[in-house]
């Protein structure tokens, strides 16, 4: 972050200038960062370890992936209790240490919330069930009768995002078939009913738990879910979700009544930041039909940003990376947000091995070109999110056996194609063969997905020692990052290109520039590069290679 205000403006709670706005934000997956206790599965005292990793790497802050109590039938984003530790992640006591680790490093950390769903095992949704029909229990969910002869049919035709009907059909206490409950993912994450008062005061709570233990903001799961057409009507298009894995049933998501919700988060973390001067972040979890849609999300008093997939979705192509880039600097300008950028998370196919298909992936080109939108990603105005293993140029698992594979998609779909398993994989951190010094405690057991014997060649033990590396492309990109003015918050201005070439200046003369086909062509701008994602001779940018000059005066468009 090179955007930092007096110490004086901080302790005042005077930062108008957001640490958030341009900070690159790494993601921790718990379960696979490093398992400290030898159980094969990631925890908070593995991430606590890991934190002197991430420092040197040079980002800004976390986001850590449920940790919290759950069965785990969607990796922690099924909730049983918002507000404590899963013990096979650690306990509270060992989150405290993490977040005082953190800050004695300067590095913030978020949590991921997840407000559209609990658990089924959350005890609201036990003693809803146990509580019977009309009873204030039931009011917290969304519990109706069936329609049809005996209620046998669901109440409405929705479709749940993992497959299936978004109903479930429950037995009644004393045996009797019931009433169903709705569920907009797997049968197991049983929605919220927002319009019932108890919810959004039940959150306020959890916020406040979480914020008075020193977190510095949130990750919003699902942040265009929450509430639901009042009437829950039947649908046009009710496999809409399913089919396309995208919230877009326009009676299910992305209702008016969510962004109230937003702006009280919000209110809440002013509220923090007005007693000790730390701002937090609220990141969301968007995804929504229009550019214009999710502006509204950004707007000054709801969330400070939300993640813009359009760059992930995009495939490696100029025209079509110039498109998204320039919709998203002009839908996020006048909403006082900035664009928040992200290539890989963990719920998608990994750079490596996006970008390399159609081609094998022993061509390197799919490295290649992660290298280059990684480049292009932290030159490009605003924030960005980094998912682990994404500094390792980690490509994705793609021949897990079935019998390993966990993700519910997999189990209600039958789709290998779209499983998230693959970037989930435990990462490598030393060593010649599993787990890769990734469980470092006394039970040895082996990690909860199995490691490819290939991981060998990304361990960060070795990545670190080779300059070459991704590690050290991030590494200096971010060192940049942090010491370029031109770099950061700020616009872009494009330059006139050859075809298949993107280039913008950025600021006061930084220059970067993307060359997205396979052969060379002349460099935009004269003069040695300050860094590039690949070997290129002088005066040339290498196919598949971003590089980033200071030009001499004001590049022409
Ligand atoms: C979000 C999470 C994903 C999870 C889903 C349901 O999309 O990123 O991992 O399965 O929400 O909570």
């Amino acid at each position: 972050m090179h955007n930092c205000c007096s110490s004086q403006e901080q302790v005042n709670g005077l930062n108008r200038h957001g640490w958030w706005r341009d900070a690159v934000i790494y993601q921790v997956y718990v379960r696979s960062f490093l398992d400290s206790t030898g159980d094969g599965i990631g925890d908070l005292a593995g991430v606590r370890a890991g934190l002197p990793y991430l420092k040197k790497l040079g980002v800004d802050g976390i986001w850590l992936s449920p940790f919290y109590p759950s069965p785990q039938h969607d990796h922690g984003y099924d909730v049983a209790d918002y507000c404590d530790v899963d013990p096979v992640f650690g306990d509270l006591d060992e989150f405290d240490q993490l977040v005082a680790a953190a800050r004695r490093l300067g590095v913030k950390v978020l949590l991921d919330v997840v407000p559209n769903h609990c658990s089924a095992e959350h005890p609201w949704f036990r003693e809803a069930l146990a509580a019977g029909p009309g009873s204030a229990a039931r009011a917290r969910f969304h519990f109706a009768d069936g329609r049809g002869p005996d209620g046998a049919e669901p109440p409405n035709n929705w479709h749940a995002m993992f497959g299936g009907p978004a109903w479930t059909r429950i037995t009644e206490a004393d045996g009797s078939p019931g009433q169903w409950y709705l569920h907009m993912f797997t049968p197991e994450q049983p929605d919220w009913n927002w319009r019932n008062p108890e919810i959004p005061a039940e959150f306020d709570r959890v916020l406040r738990f979480w914020l008075d233990r020193g977190v510095d903001g949130f990750r919003i799961d699902v942040a265009a879910g929450l509430y639901k057409h009042p009437e829950l009507p039947d649908s046009d298009d009710p496999e809409i979700d399913a089919r396309t894995r995208d919230s877009v049933n326009p009676l299910a998501w992305n209702q008016p009544e969510v962004h109230d919700v937003w702006r009280h988060w919000r209110s809440v973390c002013e509220e923090y930041t007005a007693r000790d001067g730390r701002e937090r972040l609220l990141v969301g979890e968007v995804s929504v039909p229009s550019a214009r849609e999710h502006a509204k999300y950004v707007r000054p008093d709801e969330l400070h940003q939300a993640f813009f997939f359009d760059l992930l979705g995009a495939p490696w192509d100029a025209d079509a990376f110039r498109k998204v880039i320039s919709e998203a600097m002009e839908d996020i300008a006048g909403t006082g947000s900035t664009v928040t950028w992200v290539l890989n998370n963990h719920d998608q196919v990994r750079t490596v091995t996006r970008y390399g298909e159609p081609a094998p992936e022993a061509s390197g080109l799919g490295a290649a070109r992660a290298r280059a939108a990684a480049l292009l990603m932290l030159a490009l105005p605003g924030a960005a999110y980094i998912y682990q293993g994404e500094e390792l140029g980690l490509p994705e698992v793609v021949d897990l056996p079935d019998d390993v594979l966990t993700d519910p998609i997999f189990h209600r779909t039958g789709s290998r194609a779209r499983i998230r398993d693959g970037c989930r994989v435990p990462l490598p951190w030393s060593g010649q063969a599993s787990p890769f010094g990734f469980t470092t405690g006394a039970q040895n057991a082996k990690p909860w997905l199995p490691q490819p014997e290939y991981f060998a060649e990304y361990v960060t033990e070795r990545a670190l020692a080779d300059t070459r590396s991704f590690w050290h492309l991030y590494r200096d990109g971010l060192q940049l990052r942090s010491a370029l003015p031109q770099l950061g918050e700020g616009t872009l201005r494009w330059l006139d290109a050859e075809p298949g070439v993107l280039a913008f200046v950025r600021g006061d003369g930084l220059v970067c520039a993307v060359n997205f086909g396979t052969a060379p062509t002349p460099a935009p701008v004269s003069g040695i590069p300050l860094l590039t994602s690949g070997p290129c001779p002088p005066g040339v940018l290498a196919g598949s290679t971003t590089a980033w000059w200071i030009a001499d005066g004001t590049p022409e468009t």
